[in-house]
């Protein structure tokens, strides 16, 4: 099966981002269609990039870089699960993304946001602009979860609604179609030679 990597972008203590990740990442197993995989920035710890060449040419000086190159090239498909930070995504997750380059290339990517009553979307919209300019290719089907606070239990997890679980099943039959479709297109390009 194909593998999804579900990337957890807030790095907070206390952050809401890991228990619904946590329960995407419920979703995605029930699903069936993917290999999952949970990536939390928290544990990944990249310092603010720092590398001297751009990651067009893979000259990876860190071996946190290296690491988190061969993290990412292992992925057929991303789920972001993103907060929104004053009406935009969080910076860890700019800054895991601006790491690598061919890495990304025709990988799927969808968004699980959650936020106040924008329930994240601003967000994930600002994400579009930036993962194209990497040829990741955005699903429209998003899981968009408004004032998250009201779906956490006691113990920290989260309660999902109607919505959010229909919302998770479409978005994850959209990845795999997408997935499927740009197949060729990752095994044509650089992102599988190796470094
Ligand atoms: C710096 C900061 C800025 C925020 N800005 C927004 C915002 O623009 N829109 C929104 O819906 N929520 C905003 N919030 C509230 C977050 O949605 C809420 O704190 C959420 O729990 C953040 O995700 P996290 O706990 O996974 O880090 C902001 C929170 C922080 C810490």
């Amino acid at each position: 099966m194909p593998r999804l990597q579900i990337i957890i972008a807030s790095t907070r203590p206390g952050r809401i981002g890991l228990p619904v990740g946590r329960w995407f990442e419920e979703r995605a197993t029930e699903h069936c269609r993917f290999d999952v995989e949970v990536v939390d920035l928290a544990e990944v710890r990249l310092p603010f990039l720092d590398e001297p060449a751009h990651p067009r040419l893979r000259q990876y000086q860190h071996q946190h870089t290296r690491d988190w190159s061969a993290r990412v090239a292992g992925a057929d498909a991303f789920a972001f699960v993103t907060p929104e930070y004053n009406h935009g995504f969080n910076a860890p997750l700019k800054n895991a993304i601006d790491y690598l380059h061919f890495e990304w290339q025709y990988e799927p990517v969808a968004f699980v946001s959650y936020g106040g009553v924008a329930a994240g979307t601003r967000a994930a919209e600002m994400l579009k602009q930036v993962i194209t300019a990497l040829k990741m290719v955005p699903v429209v089907e998003a899981v968009s979860i408004p004032f998250v606070n009201q779906f956490l239990d006691e113990e920290g997890g989260v309660q999902a609604n109607e919505v959010m679980i229909r919302a998770a099943a479409a978005m994850l039959d959209e990845l795999a179609r997408v997935e499927v479709a740009l197949r060729p297109l990752r095994e044509g390009s650089e992102r599988l030679s190796p470094l």
